[in-house]
C-alpha cells in the first residue's frame, strides 16, 4: 500500500503554498445564499497572503449539462456567473478564475478516473440518487458527475476544497479516487481535505424559512435575493418575508420564529455583528417592520455594487470580460496540462505525437 503524502510533502510538490479550490455552476441564478455562504469566503481566503495560498475557482459548465440546459441560457448564465465572481470581489489577476469547459484536460482526466473508480462508489452518492429521483429519464452524466469534479480538484494539485456540507460526499470520493490511483499507478495526486464553513451561514428562502435558499427555486417571486435584482425588488422580497404573528426580535430555533431568525442571521452576516449586538440593534424596534426595513438597507448595501460592477463588466460587447475568461483559461491550462500528461505518462499511454 502507498501512503498518502503529509501535509509537507503536499505543499512543497504545490511550490510552497496552499492551492484552494472550488467550483459553482452556471445554472439558476447568483443569490445572497450563495454570496454569504461560499463566494465571500473564498474572496476572504484569495486575500490572505498571496505567498500562502494559491485560489482556483472554476465556473463548472461541464457539470451544469448533467441536467438539461437550454444552451442561449447557459451561454448567458456562465457570462454573468463569471462577472458575478468578478463583481463579489474574485479578483482574477490573483486568483485563477476560468470555465471549466475551456480547459480540456478535465474532460479528459475525467475519463482516466472513471476507468479506476467501482460504479459502486457512484451508485452510493447521495446528491445521484436525489437528483436521479427527479428525473424522468436519467443521464449517465449524472452518475459520473462526481468524477468530473475529482478531475477538477486533482489536476490543479489542490490542497482544500471549501465547499457546502452538500458537497463534503463529493469531496470524499475525490480522496478516494485520489488514493486509489496513486496506489495504481504511483504517487501522482494531493489528496485534497473538504472544508466547510464553520458557521456557515445557511441562508433560509424569504417566502419559506424552513427550506434553503435555492438557485433552483430563485425564479420563485419572493424566494430570493438575487445578485442581479433591483433594489426595489430586494425591498419587496424582503418587505414580504414570512415571519410569524409575534413581535419578538431575537434568534430563535423554534421553526415557528424561522422567518425572523433567518432575517436576523441575513443582518449578522452582512454586518459581521454578533448575535447579541444584532439583537441588541433592535431591542428598540417597533414591529417586524422595522427589522425587514433595517434588512433591506444593509442587504442593498451589499448588493447594489455587486449588481453594478458585474452589469459594466456584461456591458456592450464585454470585451474586458472576456479577456479575462482568456487569460483564466490560459493560466488553468498552465497547470492541468502537465498534470495531465503525468497521469497519460502514468497510464502507460504513448506519448502523443506533435
Ligand atoms: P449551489 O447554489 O447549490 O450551486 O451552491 C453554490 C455554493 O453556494 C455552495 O458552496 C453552497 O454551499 C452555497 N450555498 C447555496 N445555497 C446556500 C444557502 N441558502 N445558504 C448558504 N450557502 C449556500
Ligand atoms: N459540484 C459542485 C456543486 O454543485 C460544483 C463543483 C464542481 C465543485 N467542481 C468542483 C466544487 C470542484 C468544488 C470543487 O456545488
Amino acid at each position: 500500500m502507498s501512503r498518502s503524502p503529509n501535509q509537507d510533502e503536499t505543499r512543497s510538490a504545490a511550490h510552497g503554498r496552499r492551492r484552494i479550490f472550488s467550483g459553482i455552476q452556471p445554472s439558476g441564478s447568483l443569490h445572497l445564499g450563495n454570496y454569504l455562504g461560499a463566494i465571500r469566503q473564498w474572496v476572504r481566503r484569495q486575500d490572505e497572503r498571496s505567498d500562502e495560498v494559491e485560489s482556483f475557482i472554476c465556473v463548472v459548465d461541464l457539470h451544469a449539462i448533467t441536467l438539461p440546459q437550454d444552451p442561449e441560457s447557459l451561454r448567458r448564465q456562465t457570462r454573468e456567473l463569471f462577472a458575478l465572481l468578478i463583481a463579489c470581489g474574485i479578483d482574477p489577476e490573483r486568483t485563477t478564475l476560468f470555465v471549466q469547459s475551456h480547459v480540456r484536460a478535465h474532460t479528459e482526466a475525467t475519463w482516466m478516473l472513471l476507468c479506476a473508480t467501482p460504479l459502486g462508489w457512484l451508485e452510493r452518492m447521495t446528491q445521484y440518487k436525489v437528483k436521479a429521483q427527479r428525473q424522468e429519464s436519467v443521464g449517465a452524466g449524472l452518475l459520473t458527475y462526481p468524477v468530473l469534479q475529482a478531475a477538477d480538484i486533482l489536476l490543479y494539485d489542490a490542497h482544500e476544497v471549501p465547499v457546502g456540507e452538500d458537497q463534503k460526499q463529493h469531496v470524499e470520493l475525490c480522496r478516494d479516487v485520489a488514493q486509489r490511483f496513486n496506489h495504481l499507478y504511483g504517487e501522482t495526486f494531493v489528496v485534497p481535505e473538504p472544508v466547510i464553513p464553520q458557521v456557515g451561514a445557511r441562508i433560509m428562502g424569504l417566502d419559506d424559512p424552513s427550506a434553503k435558499m435555492s438557485k433552483s427555486d430563485s425564479a420563485a417571486r419572493g424566494h430570493a435575493v438575487l445578485l442581479t435584482d433591483p433594489d426595489a425588488e430586494i425591498e419587496r422580497a424582503i418587505k414580504r418575508a414570512v415571519t410569524d404573528s409575534g413581535n419578538e426580535i431575537r434568534f430563535s430555533d423554534d421553526p415557528e420564529k424561522a422567518g425572523v431568525d433567518n432575517l436576523l442571521s441575513i443582518y449578522a452576516a452582512v454586518t459581521g455583528r454578533s448575535r447579541a449586538e444584532c439583537e441588541a440593534d433592535f431591542a428598540d424596534a417597533r414591529g417586524y417592520g422595522d427589522l425587514k426595513k433595517r434588512v433591506a438597507e444593509v442587504v442593498v448595501d451589499v448588493v447594489g455594487p455587486i449588481r453594478e460592477r458585474a452589469a459594466e463588466l456584461l456591458r456592450g460587447d464585454h470585451r474586458e470580460l472576456d479577456r479575462l475568461v482568456a487569460l483564466g483559461a490560459e493560466r488553468a491550462a498552465a497547470i492541468a496540462e502537465p498534470k495531465l500528461a503525468q497521469m497519460r505518462e502514468r497510464l502507460g499511454f504513448l506519448p502523443a505525437p506533435r
